[in-house]
């Protein structure tokens, strides 16, 4: 009998692939079975690796998910390549690259970058790939949010506001999409030790100071590793959560008790 978490002949596209958190995922999904499609800004390196170590196929691939030609070329080579899609991980984001600094300092032009590539672009994908879900029937869509919309993270407005959209956009989503066996759930994730959360925080000293008040809050008082979300993207992607669509799953060692 198969598992409930075994993804063998799964078809998953991951966005922001590349990414800390990104590339854990494609790993843990790999390792359950599950054929990958990477997609990010740059072609994924880890392939062959992927290949090698999980004994599925990943098929990386440039893909600006603001770019709607990105997009539809990256889905017809998906099912050029497989015939099919199975499960989508909206994980890409601009976070990183952000400034941190009172919402009324924010230039409109940031703000409107934040939400072309975190909500604009997580709809477009996933615009893009339901049709083929919606053919066999089935499906899963996880959007990931953040836990900053939870706590009211200060000095990040564009970036909070839009990961807001991201959850609120999860639970229209799941009511269109229920009647097609179509799920689709998001993930907060806490404050995670990745590249990114050290280049937003604009300096080791802040970024610690940060980490430091992030483990303070939380019930299981360590810091967040990207690979501590990898369970809730299996369990959201797998048949283990058959019956689980429009809710969210927050990972952040109980900082808040959602
Ligand atoms: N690290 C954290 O503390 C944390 C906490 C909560 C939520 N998150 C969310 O988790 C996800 C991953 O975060 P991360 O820390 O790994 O950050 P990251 O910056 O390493 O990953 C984001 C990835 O998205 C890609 N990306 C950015 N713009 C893109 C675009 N237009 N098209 C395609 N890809 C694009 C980037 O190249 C990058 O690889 C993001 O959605 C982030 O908002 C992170």
């Amino acid at each position: 009998m198969k598992g409930l978490f075994d993804l063998s002949g799964y078809v998953t596209i991951v966005t922001g692939a590349a990414g800390g958190l990104g590339s854990e995922m494609v790993k843990a999904l790999a390792a359950q079975g599950s054929n990958i499609v990477a997609l990010d800004l740059i072609e994924p390196p880890f392939a062959a690796e992927i290949e090698k170590q999980y004994g599925v196929k990943c098929l990386p691939l440039v893909c600006d998910i603001t770019k709607q030609d990105d997009i539809h070329a990256a889905v017809a080579k998906t099912i050029d390549t497989f015939g099919k899609v199975d499960a989508l991980v909206n994980n890409a984001a601009l976070y990183g690259g952000l400034t941190m600094k009172p919402f009324q300092e924010i230039e409109p032009e940031e703000w409107d970058r934040v939400f072309s590539i975190n909500v604009k672009g997580t709809w477009q994908m996933t615009s893009a790939v339901v049709p083929y879900m919606m053919e066999n029937n089935f499906g899963s869509i996880v959007n990931i949010s953040s836990c900053s919309i939870l706590q009211g993270v200060p000095l990040l407005c564009h970036y909070v506001a839009s990961k807001g959209a991201v959850w609120a956009m999860t639970r229209t989503m799941a009511n269109e999409l229920g009647q097609y066996k179509i799920r689709v759930n998001s993930i907060t994730p806490g404050y995670t030790l990745t590249q990114a959360s050290l280049q937003l925080a604009g300096s080791k000293e802040a970024f610690e100071k940060n980490y430091q008040r992030n483990i303070d809050d939380r019930s299981i008082q360590r810091g967040m590793m990207p690979d501590d979300v990898i369970g809730a993207v299996v369990f959201l992607v797998s048949d283990a959560s058959a019956f689980i669509t429009g809710q969210n799953i927050n990972v952040d060692g109980g900082s808040v008790h959602y």
